[in-house]
């Protein structure tokens, strides 16, 4: 192979063929490459180099296209596999889609986030087209809301996505019913698709071409992603550019989009943007949280980002139940308390999300300010400080 005769003579052979006008192709080691010396490459139009890597024990094909001339192509490491009956398939690099519109399409219409209450928040709920990050950590009800939101676009006639990573659909369709939703009815409908992989064999170019596929084909404008921290277990480094691509892609198809993401903790708001990743590319921020009062978790809702609407900035009290995330009045939480520990409503305390709950009310430093009589459930909890 490393013997300049031969090299010359594969040279001259290609060169013949190439005259003849056939097309050829040559296949070498990477080792022992051909191709390597540049006056050999020269011989060639176009150069596809094939690797193999080893990815956590577990092995990815990649595919570069090197050049090819008198053609624009699409460069950077590309995601291949080798498939029955099909043989060479290859998955794009998700952050290459060639396609970027130099306009982004935008509306003002809004879509329901299938609570009410939270579409009031949001000045009158999403953007269609919009990307939303839902955080908070496990148990907090994301996947809840995100049935809940699909729930409703289907109802709204919409056909609807839910990219469930996290858990089976079958599940998921079991605890969306505990709750009322009937996912099996709204498949069976053609309203709602689960799309379900592994996190452990997930590949993230493929799995871009199977939602992008499953979207073109059905026509899907709301999706969710539960949730996105199974990409980060997928490739650490590459989850950042992949959700841009991802929101890029639903952006320019006009889709509304959930992110779920799994906090590893209770987040301060302060901290959102820091762990978040790709946090400048979400349009809406919805936190769902803990909040330790006394011996009881509560859950409660704070919504500190919504591109291009006017927001309550308060912090909220919700629970889950049939029908799903429900926001409670915040006068009106006393009502549900079912324990001894005397609960105030959210509007009492400060500094809920932050995890240090501090009693600090307004109402209650205008009574005493004004020498005016305590709010009837404040002044309960001061004469029984349990
Ligand atoms: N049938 C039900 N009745 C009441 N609460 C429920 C029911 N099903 C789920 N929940 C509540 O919802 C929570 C799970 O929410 P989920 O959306 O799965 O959380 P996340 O996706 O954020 O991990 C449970 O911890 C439970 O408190
Ligand atoms: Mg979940």
């Amino acid at each position: 192979m490393h013997d300049l005769p031969f090299r010359e003579d594969v040279h001259v052979l290609i060169e013949g063929l190439n005259r003849l006008g056939v097309t050829t192709m040559v296949t070498a080691e990477r080792d022992e490459s051909l191709a390597t010396p540049a006056h050999e490459r020269f011989v060639f139009d176009t150069i596809i180099e094939l690797r193999r890597e080893e990815h956590k024990r577990r092995v990815e094909r990649r595919l570069t296209v090197a050049k090819s001339r008198g053609q624009d192509f699409i460069g950077g490491s590309h995601t291949m596999r080798i498939e029955a009956h099909q043989g060479v398939h290859v998955y794009r690099r998700a952050q290459s889609r060639p396609k970027l519109l130099d306009d982004q399409p935008t509306s003002n219409q809004r879509i329901s986030t299938g609570a009410p209450a939270i579409d009031v928040l949001m000045d009158g709920g999403l953007y269609e087209g919009s990307v939303t990050m839902v955080s908070g950590i496990s148990g907090t009800g994301k996947t809840v809301l995100s049935v809940q939101f699909l729930t409703a676009a289907a109802q709204a006639g919409r056909k609807t996505l839910l990219v469930t990573l996290d858990e089976h659909p079958r599940q998921l369709i079991r605890n969306a019913a505990s709750l009322g939703f009937d996912l099996q009815g709204m498949i069976d409908r053609g309203e709602l698709f689960l799309l379900y992989e592994s996190p452990l064999e997930l590949e993230l170019d493929v799995h871009f071409d199977y939602v992008t596929s499953l979207v073109e084909r059905e026509g899907i404008d709301c999706i969710v992603f539960d949730s996105v921290a199974v990409y980060e277990l997928a490739s650490r480094h590459e989850v950042a550019d992949f959700l841009y691509a991802v929101a890029t892609y639903f952006k320019n198809r006009l889709a509304t989009v959930f992110f779920n993401y799994e906090s590893p903790e209770l987040l301060g708001v302060s901290q959102i943007s820091e762990e978040l990743k790709g946090s400048h590319l979400v349009d809406n921020i919805i936190l769902l949280s803990y909040v330790e009062i006394s011996t009881v978790l509560r859950r409660a809702i704070a919504i500190p980002k919504v591109r291009g609407s006017r927001i309550q900035q308060v912090t909220r009290e919700y629970i889950i139940a049939t029908g799903g995330v429900a926001l409670l009045e915040d006068d009106a939480s006393d009502a549900h308390n079912a324990n001894a520990v005397p609960q105030l409503p959210f509007s009492a305390y400060s500094s809920l999300l932050s995890r240090s709950p501090t009693r600090h009310s307004p109402a209650i430093e205008v009574a005493v300010a004004q020498g005016e009589a305590l709010p009837s459930s404040v002044a309960q909890a001061v004469e029984d400080p349990t």
